[in-house]
């Protein structure tokens, strides 16, 4: 009773005619990148994909170029691994070398990948924009009944997680952490909205495609019953 199931989200993409409202996974694009990829990775997206949700092509060359990319050697100078510039056809890269060093910054969580986060929870967009938006103060009442739930040292509490307690503090605190480019108020709702309404996008990229392909179904099923009516009326027609 104490896990909450996730909020209605209401977005452009919801339903078998949805379509995405490219102006707002812009927006969610832009939580992405200056809030989540410092820990979460995007792996199976490409910076080229993004051209699928309005940037242009010099915009997305210019989105690759601020990300860098480790390639197999190392700086002879500082002994770390070296880097390039990433490119259009890069997919985003990891946040971190490896697990180890992901578990050592997240209180030894591993921050998911989220390409197929709104995919691979439940009603998965509501639970992401949920998820953000849930982090408050442990009831009383929960401590009361189960006194092991108490929230550990480097954990948060949050009704929407299936634990209860994650290690992931509230990403999203303040209203304008993010400036917008299209001048929308970065509300923190607005920002959750926003990166979750950007991660169907990531999950299913080619959701107006399939939306599409069904409604063409609908209507040709509707023509073929109509005819396959007539021609059944016709053939019968001099029968008693
Ligand atoms: C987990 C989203 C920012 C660290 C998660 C989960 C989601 C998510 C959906 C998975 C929850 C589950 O497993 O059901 C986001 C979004 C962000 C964001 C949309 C930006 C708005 C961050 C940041 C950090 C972070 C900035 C690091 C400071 C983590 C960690 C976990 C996690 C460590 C694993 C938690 C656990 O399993 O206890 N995040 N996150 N996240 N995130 Fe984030």
């Amino acid at each position: 009773e104490f896990h909450l199931h996730p909020k209605k989200l209401d977005l452009a993409s919801n339903g078998p005619l949805g379509k995405f409202d490219r102006q707002q996974l812009q927006r969610g694009f832009q939580v992405y990148k200056e809030v989540c990829a410092a820990c979460h990775s995007l792996h199976y997206v490409s910076f080229r994909d993004l051209q699928a949700i309005g940037f242009s092509e010099a915009e997305v060359k210019a989105i690759a170029k601020q990300w860098a990319i480790e390639v197999p050697s190392v700086n002879p100078d500082t002994g770390e691994a070296a880097t390039r510039k990433a490119e259009a056809a890069d997919k985003f890269p990891l946040p971190y070398a490896n697990d180890v060093a992901a578990r050592a910054a997240n209180n030894n969580a591993i921050p998911p990948d989220l390409s197929l986060m709104a995919k691979a929870r439940h009603d998965g967009a509501a639970y992401v924009y949920s998820l953000l938006t849930g982090y408050q103060d442990q009831p009383a009442e929960l401590l009361k009944h189960f006194p092991d739930a108490k929230t550990g040292a480097g954990l948060h509490y949050n009704p929407y997680f299936a634990n209860l307690n994650l290690a992931m503090p509230a990403p999203l605190v303040a209203d304008g952490q993010v400036t917008y480019a299209d001048g929308t108020t970065a509300s923190v709702d607005q920002m959750a909205k926003d990166v979750s309404a950007f991660l169907v996008w990531t999950a299913e990229p080619k959701l107006e495609n399939r939306h599409a392909t069904g409604v063409a179904v609908v209507i040709f099923l509707l023509i073929a019953t109509t005819l396959a009516f007539l021609a059944y009326r016709n053939i019968w027609a001099g029968t008693k």
